[in-house]
Order: C-alpha cells, then structure tokens, then sequence
C-alpha cells in the first residue's frame, strides 16, 4: 500500500516509540518518511531498532524502555544530540494482555499500567520539556484502542490503560496547548501485521478469523492496514490539523460505529410487515 503523502513534514523530526513493531509502529513510519519527517526510531532492542533504521534514509535510533524515567531522559538527549529538536512524538510502543480480570496477577496490572500509561506519561511530559526549551511547537499522536471506549470480557487492564491514555491526551491538550504543544490520539480496531516486515517462521495470525472479524464485525468490509493508522498520525502531525487537539480519531472501519450487528431495524421492520400481512389475511397476527 502507498504511503504517499497528503501533508508535508518537511524539517520535522518525530520520535516514534515501538517503531520497530510489524503492525502499527510500521504505519506510522512509513507514512511520516513518506512526508518529509525524519525519524527518531525508539525500540527495546539493538538489532530491532538498527533495522528499522535502516529502512528510513537519514533516521536514527535511540534504544531504551518507555516506562523507565532514566531511559526517556537518555533517550531524548541522544535523539535531539543526534537529529536536532523534536517537533512531534507518536506514544506506539504498547503491550496488550488478555486475562479474566479474576485471574490477572499484579506484575501482568503493573507492566501493561508501567508501559501503556506510564510510559505515554513520561514520554509526553520530556516531549513537552524539549519543545518549552527549544521554542518550536510541536504535537504528540498516541496510540489508543477501540477498547478505551468499549471492550470484552479478558481486555480489563489493556482497556483501562487505554482509557487513561485518552484521558491524558485531553490533559495534556488543556495543560500543554499553551507552550505550542498539541496532543492528539488514534484509536485503531483490529490491525494484523505487515508480513513483509517479519521472516516467513513469524506465526501467521488466524486467516479466518480475520476474515470473520473484517465481514461480520466492521462497516467496512476491508482489513485496516497499518498505513492506515499511519495516514491519521500523518495528519495529526501536520499544519493541517494546527486546530485540532484534545480529540481522538477512531480508525476501526466502522466496528464501533453499529448497534446490535446493524440489522436490529431490519428485523424490526420485517416483523411488522408479517404481522401486517398475517393482519391483511385475517389471521391472529401475535
Ligand atoms: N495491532 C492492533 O490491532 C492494535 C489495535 C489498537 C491499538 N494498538 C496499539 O498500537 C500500538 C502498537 O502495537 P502493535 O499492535 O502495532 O504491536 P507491535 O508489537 O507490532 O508493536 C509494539 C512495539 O512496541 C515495542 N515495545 C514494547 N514495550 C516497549 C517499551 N517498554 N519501550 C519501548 N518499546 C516497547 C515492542 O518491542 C514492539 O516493537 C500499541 O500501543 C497497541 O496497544 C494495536
């Protein structure tokens, strides 16, 4: 899929944290290289971050956890050391756990809270620093889910985690807006990887699965590819949307958008044109 820019980012520099990952982290840097923006790839490993690098002409990397304040203070040094001031931040790197709320232990609360909260926390608060001390404005784009509005029974955490990251993305509009900081969230439904980015042992997620998931679930019967998240951080970032903070832009092909399947008004109605008929026919209709 064409990564082809609708907004320019030429003379940005975003960081963009779990920028390696197959899905939604390769999205993003496609389509923000694809703009004009240089790179900042952040990851946990070496090897990972290196390659990905690799792929983004004039990129570079800073290695380092999220949810450790010794590491994002590291990281953002050797990023505006390496690359200048940062004009934009993407809050990707993320982890997902299902469990039965009943069965979750503390360390599995801890690292989704540590990673997925905390770490968006820490990442946007040295963001914002940098931008205040370097004077140029910026905008931050975190990575939500459709499971910070509604969700399923073993998503407890990975949804309440989400949820506080769409709260803090309105606070930190409201608290950041006046030193030049906008701060924006995407909330994707279900996006599977981009196989071109993993070695063929990589697991294959369940084709019929996906393919249940895409026809029955969504409004729109298409696969939601990682560009596609990639295009709204794009935009998120861009002139284009200098009014716009505070909001989050579901991409879901619609998932969240229906009651009951779709067909509740269907069913409605073709029940009345048989009570009417049976009516018409002189037949009890109940
Ligand atoms: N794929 C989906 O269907 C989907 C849907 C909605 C939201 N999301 C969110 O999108 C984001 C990206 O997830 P993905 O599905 O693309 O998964 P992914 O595994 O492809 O990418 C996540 C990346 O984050 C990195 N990472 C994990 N912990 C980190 C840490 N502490 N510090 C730095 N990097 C770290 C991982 O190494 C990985 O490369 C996550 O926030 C996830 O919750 C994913």
């Amino acid at each position: 899929m064409s990564a082809a820019p609708a907004h320019d980012l030429a003379g940005h520099t975003v960081l963009v944290t779990g920028a390696s990952g197959p899905k939604i982290g390769s999205g993003v840097c496609d389509a923000l290289h694809a703009a004009g923006a240089r790179l900042v790839i952040n990851d946990l490993n070496d090897e990972h971050v290196g390659r990905t690098v690799h792929r983004y002409p004039g990129a570079v990397g800073v290695v380092g956890d999220v949810s450790r304040p010794d590491d994002v203070a590291r990281m953002f040094n050797e990023a505006i050391d390496r690359a200048g001031p940062l004009t934009g931040l993407v809050n990707n790197a993320g982890v997902g756990l299902i469990t039965p709320m009943l069965d979750a232990t503390q360390a599995e609360f801890d690292r989704i809270v540590d990673i997925d909260f905390r770490g968006v926390w820490l990442m946007s608060q040295a963001f914002a620093r940098s931008v205040a001390a370097h004077g140029r404005p910026g905008a931050i784009v975190n990575v939500s889910s459709v499971h910070a509005g509604k969700t399923i029974g073993r998503y407890a955490i990975y949804a309440s985690a989400k949820a506080a990251v769409e709260g803090l993305t309105r606070a930190c509009a409201v608290e950041f807006g006046p030193i030049g900081v906008r701060c924006n969230a995407i909330a994707p439904g279900y996006v599977p990887i981009n196989r071109d980015l993993v070695p063929p042992d990589y697991p294959a997620p369940d084709a019929s699965w996906i393919a249940t998931h895409t026809n029955s679930e969504q409004v729109l019967q298409r696969v939601i590819e990682p560009i596609d998240c990639g295009w709204a951080a794009q935009f998120l970032l861009s002139e284009q949307s200098r009014c716009i903070t505070g909001q989050v832009i579901t991409i879901d092909a619609g998932l969240t958008a229906r009651l009951y399947n779709g067909d509740m008004s269907a069913r409605i109605y073709a029940d009345r044109e048989r009570q009417a008929t049976l009516r018409a026919e002189g037949q009890d209709a109940r």
